[in-house]
Parts: structure tokens; sequence; C-alpha cells
């Protein structure tokens, strides 16, 4: 996805509003009923066939789209709901491309209803006239002598762009803002272009991707942290297609942001979700620096886009993942209070890795890295002398520094237990540090996890 389809040209975007230091988090007031939206600009004028401009009354959505095209279809049922709940301030009309079929149309009535109207574009004049590349497409017109001018652009119209409508027919945008509806990440983008860039650069944009991937975005016990508004009755309604799947704008500011009229303190809401299973010695303190809502301002869009990239082949940095700091003391200091899970430790592969490698590769901290636990946490030496070669892949590769739980004689508050709740979100992070597709092709957890734990 590049820099432009997460940012469709959206008018509103194009307003100025006055903002104290654009860098600094602001504890300020929201601005709702802002002067600044109260005239908004309009994009120009298209003309349309003569007989089709006769029949629109006012402000009309022109949804362009073709029956069979499955993007169409899923924002079909809530075009549905848009026609409704925009009834009596403007008309939805939906224009179906010439090679629209009326069998494929009949069958698009019957699944979706719909209370709009439907045209077909037999000619082509309406989508050549609208610009047309793709569908679903839309534009916001009304109509102006015999052309129409046109208020709002929404190319590709997707999940969650009604919420940008009817910002667009309120006299001032904030007006669309239910109080405690969720609208959609999409919804708050339109302004704060620079925040939803960076969010497009954080984890939070991908956290249903990383179910799906996983096979389990129709598992209830994992869904509810990795979309926005879970279990509220505006939030996520537990559909794969809805626009509150991942960690939008909401998840943190709540619904509707500060602009419904309650402002939500985004920092009491990350141990929600960053509990003890699912992120390591979590704090805000912690987080808030890997959140930074500027880190897209500047950049050019080639890093942009690695940036953005880098997500999706899973090697963007997981900071929060890093172990605490602290020593490692090694798999010896363990034995003594954890004699049967060092016993099998030492019957395991791990407990040789360093064999593994011939004399030249053991004297090569590119390869002792994955081979051998380091002295203490942190970045990966790079020197021989911080690692224990003596320990291989010890204990504390995957347990973190013990120096405290050691020194403490024991507790579970000083140490990674990786907790059985939630095993692929800490565990698997730990495995793939060293088990990447480079020197793991056939990685599995489900396989591997009980090959390498303490029951095997
Ligand atoms: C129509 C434009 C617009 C939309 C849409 C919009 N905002 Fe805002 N938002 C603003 C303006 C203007 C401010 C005030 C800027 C400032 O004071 O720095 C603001 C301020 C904020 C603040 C900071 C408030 C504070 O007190 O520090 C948050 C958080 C915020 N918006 C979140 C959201 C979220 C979440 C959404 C989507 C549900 C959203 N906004 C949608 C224009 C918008
Ligand atoms: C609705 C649940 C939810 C909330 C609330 C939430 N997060 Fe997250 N966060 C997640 C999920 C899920 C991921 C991992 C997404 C993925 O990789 O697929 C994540 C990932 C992250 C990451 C990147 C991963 C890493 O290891 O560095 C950071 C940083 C982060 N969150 C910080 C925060 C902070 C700070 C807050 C509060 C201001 C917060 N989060 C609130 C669910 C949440
Ligand atoms: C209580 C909230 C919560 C629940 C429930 C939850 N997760 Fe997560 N998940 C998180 C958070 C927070 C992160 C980010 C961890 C981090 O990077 O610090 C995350 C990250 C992940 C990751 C990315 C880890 C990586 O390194 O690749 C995967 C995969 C994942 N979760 C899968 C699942 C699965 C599968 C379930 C259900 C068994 C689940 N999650 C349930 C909160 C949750
Ligand atoms: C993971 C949680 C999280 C997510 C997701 C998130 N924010 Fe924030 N946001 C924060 C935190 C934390 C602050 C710091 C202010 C505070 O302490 O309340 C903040 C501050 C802000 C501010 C005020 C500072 C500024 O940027 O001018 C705005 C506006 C804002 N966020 C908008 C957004 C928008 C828009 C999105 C979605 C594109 C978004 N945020 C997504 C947690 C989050
Ligand atoms: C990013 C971590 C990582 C690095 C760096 C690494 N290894 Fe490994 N290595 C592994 C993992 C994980 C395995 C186990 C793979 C499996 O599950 O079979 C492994 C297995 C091996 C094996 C035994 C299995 C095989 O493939 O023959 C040898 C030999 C080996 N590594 C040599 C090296 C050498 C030489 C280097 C330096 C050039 C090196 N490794 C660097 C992670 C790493
Ligand atoms: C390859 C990673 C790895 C290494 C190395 C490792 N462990 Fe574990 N350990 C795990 C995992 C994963 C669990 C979670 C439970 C399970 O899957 O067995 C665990 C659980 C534990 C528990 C909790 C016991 C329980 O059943 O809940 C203890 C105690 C423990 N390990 C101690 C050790 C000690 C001591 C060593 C070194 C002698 C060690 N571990 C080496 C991965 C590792
Ligand atoms: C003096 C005894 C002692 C030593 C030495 C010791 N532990 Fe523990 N460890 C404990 C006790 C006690 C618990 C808590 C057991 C419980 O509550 O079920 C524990 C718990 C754990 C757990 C599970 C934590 C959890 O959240 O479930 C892990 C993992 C662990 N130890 C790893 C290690 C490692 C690695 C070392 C060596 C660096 C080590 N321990 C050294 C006594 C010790
Ligand atoms: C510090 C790096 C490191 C970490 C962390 C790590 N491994 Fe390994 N693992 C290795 C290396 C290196 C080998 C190869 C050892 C050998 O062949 O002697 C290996 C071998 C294995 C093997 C045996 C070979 C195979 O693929 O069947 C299994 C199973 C395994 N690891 C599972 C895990 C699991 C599960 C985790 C997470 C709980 C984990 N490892 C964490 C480095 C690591």
């Amino acid at each position: 996805m590049n820099r432009s389809v997460l940012l469709v040209p959206l008018l509103l975007a194009g307003l100025a509003f006055a903002t104290g230091d654009p860098r600094g988090w602001s504890e300020g007031q929201p601005a709702a009923n802002s002067a600044a939206f109260k005239s908004q600009p309009e994009i120009g004028e298209i003309e349309l066939p003569k007989a089709f401009t006769k029949t629109l009354t006012g402000p009309t959505l022109l949804v362009y789209f073709s029956p069979t095209c499955p993007h169409c279809r899923h924002v079909a049922p809530e075009l549905g709901e848009l026609a409704k709940s925009i009834e009596g301030r403007a008309e939805l009309v939906m224009v179906a491309s010439s090679s629209s079929t009326d069998a494929a149309l009949t069958e698009w009535k019957a699944t979706f209803g719909g209370s709009y109207r439907i045209i077909v574009d037999g000619d082509r004049e309406i989508g050549s006239a609208m610009g047309i590349r793709s569908t679903p497409s839309a534009l916001l017109v009304k109509p102006a002598g015999r052309k129409v001018s046109v208020l709002d652009a929404y190319y590709p119209f997707t999940p969650g762009y009604s919420s940008l409508v009817e910002m667009r027919l309120a006299d001032f945008p904030f007006q669309a803002f239910a109080p405690g509806e969720y609208q959609g990440t999409a919804a708050c983008s339109a302004c704060h272009t620079q925040e939803a860039e960076a969010w497009a650069l954080s984890h939070h944009s991908i956290a249903w991707r990383t179910l799906v991937l996983d096979e389990e975005h129709e598992n209830r016990e994992c869904t509810d942290c990795h979309v926005t508004g879970a279990g509220q009755p505006t939030g996520w309604d537990g559909t794969e297609g809805s626009h509150l799947v991942n960690v939008g704008c909401e998840s943190c500011h709540g619904p509707g942001g500060p602009h419904d009229g309650t402002k939500t303190s985004a920092r009491s809401t990350c141990e929600g979700c960053h509990d003890a299973k699912h992120s390591i010695a979590f704090s805000y303190e912690k987080g808030l620096p890997h959140l930074d809502h500027f880190r897209a301002n500047g950049m050019s869009d080639e890093d942009f886009r690695a940036a953005r990239q880098s997500l999706g082949d899973g090697t963007a940095p997981r900071p929060l993942l890093a172990f605490g700091a602290g020593k490692n003391v090694g798999a010896e200091a363990c034995k003594e209070c954890h004699a049967d899970e060092h016993a099998q430790w030492a019957a395991s592969p791990h407990a040789s890795a360093m064999a593994r490698l011939d004399e030249t590769q053991q004297a090569d901290a590119s390869c002792v890295r994955c081979h051998a636990t380091a002295t203490e946490s942190g970045p990966p030496p790079t020197d021989l002398t911080h690692f224990r070669t003596d320990d291989s892949v010890g204990c504390e590769s995957c347990h973190g520094p013990g120096e405290q739980h050691v020194a403490e004689g024991g507790g579970k508050d000083n140490i990674e237990g990786l907790g059985e709740d939630c095993p692929v979100c800490v565990i698997e992070a730990v495995c793939t540090g060293c088990h990447t597709a480079e020197w793991d092709k056939t990685w599995d957890l489900d396989t591997k996890l009980p090959k390498a734990g303490h029951d095997g």
C-alpha cells in the first residue's frame, strides 16, 4: 500500500486548522465547534448528461459501481445504511457501470435491498464525467444549473467512509459525531493526516492482519484486543469486513475522539490490551516513545513505503517485546531450584547449539548471536566477550535476564514466564528472534513449541 492509497485526496484534509505546537502532545481542549470548518470550499464542477442532471434535487452521493465487483459488494450494506441515514438531506444514487447485466443488477437488489435509485451508465457518459478508473468510487455533488458542483470525492469508497459523507453534509464536521459513537480511523484521518500516516506505520494498523495470517481471526479469545471498540454498542461488529478491525485511533482516544464531547485519556487505555500476558514488562512510559504520532513527518515516500513494507513482512522492530534490563546469570544458576526444567533443557538442541559451529564460526559474533546467550539483555552484542558461549541457547534466551530473579530467590514477577494464555503474542516473538525465515524455513510454533518447551 502506498501513501496515496492510505490518504485518498479528501477535501476535508485540505482544511487548515488552528493548532498549538504540532510536535507536542497537547493537553488542551478539543476544538469542537471550531469556526474553521464552517465554510467548506468546493472542488469544482462537472457536466453530467442533461436528462440525469434534471433528476437531481439537492446534494447527491453518486456511487459508481459494478454489481459483481467484490469491493462494491463489500461496502453495499454500509451504503444501504447511509442511504437511509442521509434521507431528507441528500440522495444516494448508485450508478452501475455499462457492463452490468440485468441479471447481476437483479441479484444485487435481491441480496442487498437498499432504498436507493440505481441507474445504468449505458453509454459511459456519467463514468467518464466522473473520471472513474475503478469501482466503487463516489462523488458528493450538488446541482448547479446545467452543471453539478463537486463537494467531495471518495476514490475509492472504502468501509467507514459513510462517516466522511456525514461530516461533509453537516454544517461543521463534528456535528456528525454522535456521543459515544465509533467513527473509524478513516474519519479521523480526514483531518489528522500526520497522525494517520504515523499510525499506518505502527503495528496497531496491521493487528487484524496478524490474526488473519495466524488463522485466529474467528477466535473471539483473540479478536478483541486486535480491533477497535469490541463489545461496545457501535464498536467492532464481529465481522471481518468491519471498518473497525485493527487497533484504530478510537481504541485509545475513545469513540469520536474528543469530538463527541467526551475526552478519553489515551494513556489509560494501553494496559487493557498490553497486559502482563501480552507484553513483556509493559508500562506507558516504555510504550509511548514507540507510538510517535509524528514519525512520518518529513519522511520521503520511499522511506514511508519501506517502513510500511517492514510491517508487512514482519521485520519491523517490536521494541516492547524486548526483555527488561538485567544480567544473564547462566543456566547453572537456575539448576538448583528448577532441576526438571534444567534437565529437559540440557538434553535439548538449544543446550548444544554452539557445538553446531566450527572453530572459526564460534569466533564469529554474527553466528554466535543466535547460538549463545548474551551476558545481558539488549540488542545482540557485536563482540564475543559479551556472550555466555558456555550456555549455548540458555534459559535466559527465552526467559529474559535472571539476575534479579535469582538474587531474590525466585518469584514470578521478575522473570518472563512465557504465559500460557496467549502464547503467540509473546512466545512466538521470542522464538522467531532466532528462528528467522533464513535459518528456519519450516518454522511453525505449534509443532516446535512442544519440542522446545519443558514437557518434551
Ligand atoms: C474535521 C476535522 C477533524 C476530524 C474529522 C477529527 N478531528 Fe480530532 N481534532 C481536530 C482539530 C481541529 C483538533 C484541535 C487541534 C489542536 O488543538 O491541536 C483536534 C484535536 C484532537 C485531539 C487532541 C485533543 C486534545 O485535547 O489534545 C485528539 C486526541 C483528536 N482530535 C482525535 C480525533 C479522533 C480519534 C478522530 C476520529 C474519531 C478525530 N480526532 C477526528 C480536527 C478533527
Ligand atoms: C485495543 C488494544 C490495544 C490498545 C488499547 C493499545 N494497544 Fe498497542 N498493540 C496492540 C496490539 C494487538 C499490538 C500488536 C499488533 C500486531 O503486531 O499485529 C500492539 C502493538 C503495539 C506496539 C508495537 C509492538 C512492539 O512490541 O513494540 C506498541 C509500541 C504499542 N502497541 C504501544 C501501545 C501504547 C503506548 C498504548 C496506549 C497508549 C497501546 N499500545 C494501546 C493492542 C493495543
Ligand atoms: C488482552 C489483549 C490481547 C488478546 C486477548 C490477544 N492479543 Fe495478541 N497481542 C496483544 C498485544 C498487546 C500485542 C502486542 C505485543 C507487543 O508487541 O508488545 C499482541 C501481539 C500479537 C501478535 C504479534 C506477536 C509477534 O511477535 O508476531 C500475534 C501473532 C498475536 N498477538 C496473536 C494473538 C492470538 C492468536 C490471540 C488469541 C489466542 C491473541 N493475540 C489475543 C494483545 C492481545
Ligand atoms: C495506541 C494508542 C493510540 C492510537 C492508536 C492513536 N493514538 Fe493519538 N495519542 C495517543 C497518546 C498516548 C497520545 C498522547 C496524549 C495523551 O496523553 O493523551 C495521543 C495524542 C494524540 C493527539 C494530540 C497530539 C497531537 O497529535 O497533536 C491527537 C490529535 C491524536 N493523538 C490523534 C490520533 C489519531 C487521529 C489517531 C489515528 C490515526 C490516533 N491518535 C491513534 C495514543 C494513541
Ligand atoms: C538469526 C539467528 C541465527 C544466526 C545469525 C545463525 N543461526 Fe545457525 N541456526 C539458527 C536456528 C534457529 C537454527 C535451528 C534451525 C532449525 O530449526 O532446524 C540454526 C541451526 C544451525 C545449524 C544446524 C542446522 C543446519 O542448518 O545445518 C548450523 C550448522 C548453523 N545453524 C550454523 C550457523 C552459522 C555457521 C552461522 C553464522 C554464519 C549461523 N548459524 C548463524 C539461527 C541462527
Ligand atoms: C527455547 C526457549 C526456552 C528455554 C531455552 C528455556 N525455557 Fe523455560 N519455558 C519456555 C516456554 C515456552 C515455557 C512455557 C511453558 C511451556 O511451554 O513449557 C517455559 C516455562 C518455564 C517455567 C515455568 C514452568 C511451568 O511449567 O509453567 C520454568 C520454571 C522454566 N521455563 C525454567 C527454565 C529454565 C530453568 C531453563 C534453563 C535451564 C529454561 N526454562 C529454558 C521456553 C524456554
Ligand atoms: C532460589 C530458587 C530459584 C532460582 C535460583 C531460580 N528460580 Fe525461577 N522460580 C523460583 C520460584 C520460587 C518461582 C515461582 C514458582 C511459582 O510461583 O510457581 C520461579 C519461577 C520461575 C519461572 C516461571 C515464572 C512465571 O511467571 O510463571 C521461570 C520462567 C523461572 N523461574 C526461570 C528461572 C531461570 C531462568 C532461572 C535461572 C536464571 C531461575 N528461574 C532461577 C525459584 C528460583
Ligand atoms: C537465542 C536464539 C534462539 C531462541 C530464542 C530460540 N531458539 Fe530454538 N534453536 C536455536 C538454535 C541455534 C537451534 C539449533 C540448535 C542445534 O541444532 O543444535 C535451535 C533449535 C531448535 C529446535 C530443534 C530443531 C528443530 O527445528 O526441530 C526446536 C524445536 C526449537 N529450536 C524451538 C524453539 C522454540 C519453540 C523457541 C521459543 C520458545 C526457540 N526455539 C527459541 C536458537 C534459538
